[in-house]
């Protein structure tokens, strides 16, 4: 079951995610890159910026990626191109119809990979499921998704606050889970996969220095108030137009304070599926 993707795809969200890359990204996945020659499906890959990035380090193998937005997918292939990769393929496809993708077949990929999508989706334990049908036995599936209660900030502002309660709020409303990182374990485990099989671990991502603070800060200051982030919101009927432009400027006052500090947290998890 796929609904709306809650950010949509407007420069602002981009921003964020063409920023990715495998070290900042999906660190937990680079010990299982040492065979240059296996092959990645890359789930929900939006900009493809990560999806490159893994491309580039198994040269000798391919990666597949799938996202259900045409218009992304298409600046995926354009940034594969810019980069001179050429083992990838991009193509707009939904991790609940995979059926319906070519070469895309049950135990095909050593690695199936997922960032920051299973919060976004009304059903990630089908996801996950799909995802484990996909992998070649002996092969991995390789998941990271924010715990988006444990964001932290500092110096203390109450309109963070009301960012943060607000985000929780409109992802809930819409069947979404936004703490879904810290609990990728329990899903596989659901999934079928033995405790012992998956190995959990956590990424950050801080954002402290002027420039990191001015692109996160940045970003979030735009989504708040044009992306669909924004739409979502209004239709939801949680905060006016008026709450969101006090969010933003927030975010603003964030990215001014010369001692402002903010950190995401990342569940990570690599669950083996048996030879
Ligand atoms: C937060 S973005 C992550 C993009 C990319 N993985 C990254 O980290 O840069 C989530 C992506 O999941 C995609 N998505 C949403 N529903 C999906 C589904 N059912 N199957 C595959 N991808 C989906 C969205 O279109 C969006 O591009």
């Amino acid at each position: 079951m796929s609904g709306p993707y809650l950010h949509g795809h407007h420069a602002s969200v981009l921003r964020s995610h063409s920023w990715r890359t495998v070290e900042n990204s999906c660190p937990h996945v680079i010990p299982y890159l040492s065979d240059a020659s296996i092959t990645i499906l890359d789930i929900g890959c939006g900009p493809g910026t990560i999806t490159v990035d893994l491309a580039s380090r198994v040269p000798q193998g391919s990666v597949l990626a799938i996202d259900p937005s045409a218009d992304v997918i298409e600046k995926a292939r354009k940034h594969a191109e810019e980069k001179g990769i050429t083992n990838v393929r991009f193509e707009v496809g939904d991790v609940f119809e995979w059926q319906k993708l070519e070469g895309v077949k049950e135990g095909a990929f050593d690695i199936v990979h997922a960032h920051q999508v299973l919060q976004h989706l009304q059903d990630p334990l089908g996801a996950l499921k799909a995802m484990k049908r996909l992998t070649k036995p002996g092969g991995i599936v390789a998941i990271r998704d924010v715990d988006f209660a444990n964001t932290n900030w500092y110096p203390e502002l109450p309109g963070l606050r009301k960012w943060l309660d607000l985000y929780l709020a409109v992802a809930r409303s819409l069947g979404c889970d936004p703490t879904i990182g810290k609990k990728l374990h329990a899903v596989a485990m659901d999934a079928g996969f033995a405790r012992a099989d998956i190995e959990a671990s956590i990424g950050t991502w801080l954002f402290s220095t002027p420039d990191e603070r001015a692109f996160w800060c940045g970003l979030w200051a735009d989504r708040t108030t044009q992306s669909d982030f924004r739409d979502r919101v209004l239709e939801s009927g949680l905060a006016t137009e008026k709450d969101l432009q006090e969010i933003s400027a927030t975010w603003r006052e964030l990215e001014q304070k010369g001692d402002g500090w903010l950190s995401v947290l990342h569940g990570q998890v690599i669950c083996y599926v048996k030879p």
